[in-house]
């Protein structure tokens, strides 16, 4: 049996809490945060041992380290588990920049510590058969990837704050995966943006709304399409298109889409089910099974989600979106490793 530390509850610390004590591995959970009052809800919630300090959760005698804090606080909490020699989930970005991403990276990659990050798209079932289809050659070469994510409403404007912006933030979903599902590595970003909604993405220098083009170095080109306005609810797709094949993932009964062609309108129609609302229950099932991943890292087996090296070429992606944005013009990705 395994004990857990969890240090971040709030949204998406709260959300683990309760994945991490309900799978049947898990013995026992010390958790901490920055606030008092969600370290003493969550702890009676769920059953779990509070500590007022990280210090303290690192020598509790736990097993391995979950780190679902703030962006800002993920490289100090990460490299701080992994100096301990604790097996180490850390929520997705490994840290606030992609220079910060890579010196922390090589310090890990010294330490010999398994370090997985959250990219929880790997661990759903559609997602992995594109990724499945793309790798057995079915689809033929590929010639175009596409990845959308769109929030029916954005987090809270204190978090869009610390959260890098929508490409280290948001996006870094997509282009994980369609890094991972093309098996072909990123050579130049083009990325624009708007904002319609909340002034403050403005003050923050970040935008409610993002399209990127992506070349990649196999031939491939991406679309990117992100956005933290969407009324109809939380939608997510990847459409993989080969010469020979093309499959799709996300589109199931809930995507959040009006069909309005005739023929398929009404109950037996296409989509048919309630909208999905968020990512927490569109990936409910995809952070079960992260989760229970790392549980097998903790235990001695292979990291199989998402490595810090993929974290690492990740942020240099949304790096260069980043950089794109400002100057409004393509940016290849060796441009901004330099
Ligand atoms: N994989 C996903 O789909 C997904 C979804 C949402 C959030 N995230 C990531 O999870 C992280 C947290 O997001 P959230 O939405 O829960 O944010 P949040 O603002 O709701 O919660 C962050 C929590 O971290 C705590 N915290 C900050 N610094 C700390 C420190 N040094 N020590 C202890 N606690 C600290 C805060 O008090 C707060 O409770 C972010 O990095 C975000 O990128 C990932």
């Amino acid at each position: 049996m395994t004990t857990l530390g969890l240090i971040g509850l709030g949204r998406i610390g709260a959300f683990h809490a309760d994945t991490l004590t309900n799978l049947p591995e898990i013995s026992g959970l010390v958790v901490t945060d920055e606030r008092p009052d969600s370290v003493a809800e969550v702890a009676a919630k769920y059953d779990a041992t509070p500590v007022d300090s990280v210090d303290k959760l690192l020598s509790s005698g736990i097993d391995g380290v979950v780190v679902a804090a703030a962006t800002p606080a993920h490289a100090e909490l990460a490299l701080a588990a992994v100096e301990r020699g604790l097996p180490t989930f850390c929520e997705k970005p490994i840290a606030a920049t992609a220079a910060e991403s890579a010196r922390v990276a090589e310090v890990i990659a010294r330490s010999g510590v398994p370090v997985q990050v959250g990219y929880q798209r790997r661990f759903d079932a559609a997602f992995a058969a594109a990724k499945q289809a793309a790798y057995s050659g079915a689809l033929g070469a590929l010639h175009t990837v596409r990845s959308t994510t769109m929030d029916p409403a954005p987090p809270p404007m204190d978090y869009i704050r610390g959260s890098g912006g929508i490409f280290r933030d948001c996006a870094v979903h997509d282009f994980d995966v369609i890094r991972w599902v093309t098996g072909q590595e990123v050579l130049e970003v083009y990325a624009t943006g708007s904002v319609q909604g909340d002034p403050l993405f403005t003050e923050y220098g970040d935008v409610d709304t993002a399209a990127i083009v992506v070349r990649f170095d196999g031939g491939a080109l991406g679309v990117v399409s992100a956005a933290r306005y969407n009324g109809r609810g939380y939608d997510c797709r990847l459409e993989v298109h080969g010469f020979d094949d093309t499959v799709v993932a996300g589109w199931d009964r809930g995507v959040p889409v009006r069909n309005v062609d005739p023929a398929q309108s009404g109950p037996s129609g296409f989509p048919s089910g309630m909208p999905h609302h968020f990512f927490m229950d569109r990936f409910a099932e995809a952070f079960r099974a992260e989760l229970s991943a790392f549980v097998k890292v903790v235990q001695g087996g292979p990291i199989q989600g998402a490595t810090v090296a993929d974290a690492v070429e990740v942020a240099w992606i949304a790096e260069a979106a980043t950089e794109s944005l400002r100057r409004g013009v393509p940016v290849r990705i060796e441009e901004v490793k330099q």
